[in-house]
């Protein structure tokens, strides 16, 4: 292969997307972006330095300079970083400079793998395969619930819930960049699928891709 080969995923929190993403990785010998994490490096950055998260051209220069290195989704997974980060991703300066360095990365032979929630539409338009997961906001707060506690974290699930329709709200109703699925991706709602049966559909799907490829 001489273009690296593109999968990209998008999807609304805890639908599933992250370890759909992180499968497929492992399978095929790709490399793999969680995208969000870009987002919340900024934000983490922003919040330790108490600086205010409506500051564009602070955040604009702090996402010029985040490494796609050193992401790790422990250090960064705190509730409020994930707050701070969908908040920040509403500015188009920070977008640009942080899809500009996922646009790169994608570039890395022999493929790739991207999650978030404009892969398919603005990062990775021309990707050979799109996948937008979903699931029901109900079966999602449950998942996002179960994992709090398996953590020993300590949770409300209805807190859960309205914190997740509220992200939902914020990602999909921006200007630049909503969450949407792209016109030509396949839907996987993962409402009442296992991931198991989640991973061998994309399976069949990039399979087909890669033949063509
Ligand atoms: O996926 P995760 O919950 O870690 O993402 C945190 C926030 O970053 C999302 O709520 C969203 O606002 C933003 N994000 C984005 N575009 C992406 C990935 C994440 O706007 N490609």
């Amino acid at each position: 292969m001489t273009k690296a080969f593109t999968i990209a995923i998008d999807g609304p929190a805890a639908s599933g997307k992250g370890t759909l993403a992180r499968r497929l990785a492992e399978h095929y010998g790709f490399h793999h972006l969680d995208t969000g994490l870009t987002y919340r490096a900024v934000a983490r950055t922003m919040l330790d330095q108490a600086l205010p998260l409506n500051d564009e051209a602070v955040a604009e220069a702090i996402a010029l300079s985040v490494s796609l290195n050193h992401l790790d989704r422990n250090v960064l997974a705190a509730h409020d970083v994930g707050e701070a980060a969908s908040k920040i991703a509403v500015m188009p300066a920070v977008r640009r400079a942080l899809v500009k360095a996922q646009q790169n990365f994608a570039q890395t032979l022999p493929g790739t793998v991207l999650d978030g929630r404009d892969i398919g539409t603005v990062v990775c338009p021309d990707a050979p395969v799109k996948l937008y997961v979903t699931a029901s906001p109900e079966t999602r707060a449950e998942r996002r619930y179960q994992e709090i506690l398996s953590k020993g974290g300590q949770a409300v699930y209805d807190d859960v819930l309205s914190d997740l329709k509220l992200r939902d709200e914020r990602d999909m109703g921006r200007s630049d960049s909503p969450l949407r699925p792209a016109s030509d991706a396949h839907l996987l709602d993962t409402t009442k699928m296992d991931i198991e049966t989640a991973f061998l559909a994309a399976q069949k799907l990039i399979d087909a891709a890669l033949a063509r490829h």
